[in-house]
């Protein structure tokens, strides 16, 4: 399949309704193919948030981090199977074996989805959290990494990274292996509560696969417009990147 740049950006649904969810997909209408929902309406609404956008023909990406002991977290990917999403994270944390025994679950299936990401370390985290609370004797790249290579040995896809660990993680595990970066803000607007923050143009030109955009298209005044440009500024990265 040929690429083009809207295919690479996903936009995350952080809105407490499914009516403010489904005014955001009709209002950008064919612009955007792809949207992630989070832990906010997935708690509430379960499975009609898939629903809605599934309905519209968009692929769905379902942030829950998963984080818990491989049988409960295979539980967990055995009720989710069903709903077709196209993607699902799992904390690399949970381990070796939690991860080995999700990908499983996927390549028993029939589809051979969603494809498993793993989150490596939360954007919110710093080093001396790492260093004082978890032991980690290492710096906050080198975890990265390793959580990245963990991932990938388990027979994951990819991982979640911030825009700045982009071509280090390809580096290391390979360029078909999959990172989908967050903390993507275009020019001139502002970072929020992202610490890491990148250009769509940026990310992509170090070689993101996959365009995490929240605040800077759901709290625009328009929406259509803001999308547009974000996707001017990936095929602008695209034309860098190759
Ligand atoms: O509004 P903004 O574009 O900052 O939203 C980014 C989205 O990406 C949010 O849904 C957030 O939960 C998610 N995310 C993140 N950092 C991570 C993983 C996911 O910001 N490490």
């Amino acid at each position: 399949m040929n690429k083009e740049a809207r295919d690479y950006l996903i936009v995350a649904l952080d809105v407490p309704t499914l009516e403010k969810a489904e005014k955001i997909v009709d209002e950008l209408g064919e612009l955007v193919k792809q949207y992630k929902i989070g832990l906010q309406l997935f708690t509430k609404f379960g499975s009609n948030a898939v629903r809605i956008l599934k309905d519209r023909g968009k692929r769905v990406f379902l942030d829950l981090k998963l984080h818990d002991i491989p049988n409960t977290v295979v539980g967990a990917l055995n009720a989710i199977i069903d709903m077709d999403v196209d993607m699902i994270t799992v904390h690399a944390l949970g381990g070796f074996e939690m991860m080995e025994s999700a990908q499983k679950v996927i390549w028993e299936s029939k589809l051979k989805k969603p494809l498993i990401l793993g989150v490596t370390v939360l954007t919110s985290l710093d080093e001396a959290f790492l260093q004082d609370f978890l032991g980690v004797d290492k710096s906050m790249r080198n975890q990265i990494l390793d959580l990245a290579m963990l991932a990938k040995s388990a027979g994951l896809g990819g991982v979640v990274a911030s825009p700045n660990e982009v071509s280090l993680i390809k580096k290391q595990c390979g360029k078909d292996f999959i990172v989908v970066t967050p903390g993507i803000r275009p020019k001139g607007v502002k970072s929020d509560d992202q610490r890491r923050i990148e250009t769509p143009e940026k990310a992509i030109a170090n070689g993101a696969d996959y365009l995490i955009v929240g605040r800077a298209i759901i709290k625009a005044e328009d929406k259509r417009k803001r999308a547009q440009l974000i996707i001017e500024e990936i095929d602008n990265g695209l034309h860098i990147s190759t």
